[in-house]
């Protein structure tokens, strides 16, 4: 009983000391004023691709992708993976442009979307509640965004199996347990959950899921498989294999970068030094990568065949983007400055017309040049809701950068 107080006590000075201990650290992270210059001015650029996009939205439908042959803009309903995407982004263009249109657009997207919290037949709750309603809730707090968010961790832990030690992320037949390397990212909505009810099953669930895929899912030189299925009665490795990817053995890129920003995460609220060697040893294997382009911004898969005359996916070089920024801080001095080198790289060449839409095309999108599923042959070199996101979540964080100074 009063061990559990103990560990209990513990594990909330670790989390409350946890934001003071970044900006310590990312203190130290100096912004280049040509480069700010770029992000203020692609942050108000695309508030004016959004405000195109709002226009042409249906009432209740989520932005998915858009075909610019035919002109067709794909939407979604809310329970897709992605439904999370617009609303964050609309959030964080309102935060650093002050744009209140965009605002308003985000809580009526939030209000459709809420019905979320109570779906227990994904992994992608993270995704869909935490990148829309974990910012709303930062940027203003309110106890029913908590309750959404406690709701939403409730659910995502109904697929969580002791005897594997992950969270389930594809439901399948009964004699397979699937996971995906994605699911990484859906664990920070956890440690919020018991941020806000002080119950620590939420982070327990967490920290299991991350040490069992950092045994599984990794190979030596820390490149990640897409999927490993697992026995449910007794947590054996079944098959590691691909469904995005290449190849059951290639580097599928979005896979590298869910695995970077996922482990970086995990330090953030954990401090546990293992979760930042595995974020280090993985933002190493992209940076020293053969086939990673001038611009830093990858190809679909790093052993995609036919490399260089294959497409980049502008989704994974924003996801690398923004997860080496918050890694910088966290890392060594010697790092912490090749990170932020590589990620004013990749921030410059996502800033450019390369990558970056001119203003009236694009369907309302940011960003061009996405891979969804490429061995599906769908969604190849289009906009994705979710490239948009963390495109938009790298530039609120380089513009931070100054703010702590
Ligand atoms: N989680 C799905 C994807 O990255 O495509």
């Amino acid at each position: 009983m009063i061990r559990n107080r103990i560990i209990k006590n513990g594990l909330f000075a670790i989390l409350l000391l946890c934001p003071f201990a970044i900006q310590a650290q990312q203190r130290s992270l100096k912004p280049k004023a040509d480069l700010l210059k770029i992000v203020s001015q692609s942050l108000e650029q695309s508030a004016q691709q959004y405000h195109i996009m709002m226009k042409r939205l249906p009432a209740g439908r989520f932005p998915v992708t858009y075909y610019a042959d035919k002109d067709k803009l794909v939407t979604s309903g809310s329970e897709p993976w992605v439904g999370g995407f617009y609303p964050g982004g609309l959030l964080y263009l309102y935060e650093q442009t002050g744009d209140t249109a965009l605002y308003h657009e985000a809580l009526r997207k939030l209000e459709v979307l809420k019905k979320e919290q109570f779906n227990k037949t994904t992994h992608d709750l993270g995704f869909m509640m935490y990148c829309s309603f974990g910012n709303a809730n930062r940027i203003e707090p309110k106890p029913e965004y908590k309750d959404i968010i406690v709701n939403s961790a409730k659910s995502l832990a109904t697929r969580f199996s002791e005897k594997v030690g992950c969270i389930r992320s594809w439901d399948s037949d009964a004699g397979r347990f699937m996971v995906i390397i994605d699911n990484m990212v859906n664990l920070e909505l956890l440690f919020a959950a018991t941020r806000f009810t002080g119950d620590s099953s939420y982070y327990k669930i967490a920290v299991a899921h991350a040490n069992t895929t950092m045994k599984q899912h990794f190979r030596p030189d820390y490149s990640s498989y897409h999927l490993v299925i697992y026995n449910p009665k007794n947590g054996e490795v079944l098959k590691k294999q691909t469904v995005q990817g290449a190849s059951d053995s290639s580097a599928w890129a979005r896979g590298q970068a869910w695995g970077l920003y996922g482990y970086t995460v995990m330090y953030r609220e954990t401090k546990d030094p293992k979760y930042l060697a595995q974020a280090n040893h993985i933002a190493q294997f992209i940076l020293n990568h053969p086939n990673l382009p001038k611009d830093k911004i990858p190809y679909w898969d790093f052993n995609a065949p036919g490399i260089p005359n294959v497409p980049r996916d502008a989704s994974a070089g924003a996801v690398i983007c923004s997860a080496l920024m918050e890694l910088a801080g966290y890392a060594s001095p010697i790092e912490s400055k090749r990170y932020m080198k590589a990620a004013e790289t990749m921030l410059r060449s996502l800033s450019s017309p390369a990558y970056r839409a001119s203003i009236g095309t694009n369907g309302g999108f940011i960003l061009e040049h996405g891979v969804g599923n490429y061995p599906r042959n769908a969604d190849i070199d289009v906009p994705l809701i979710y490239a948009d996101y963390y495109y938009l979540e790298a530039l609120s964080r380089y513009k931070q950068l100054k703010k702590k100074r």
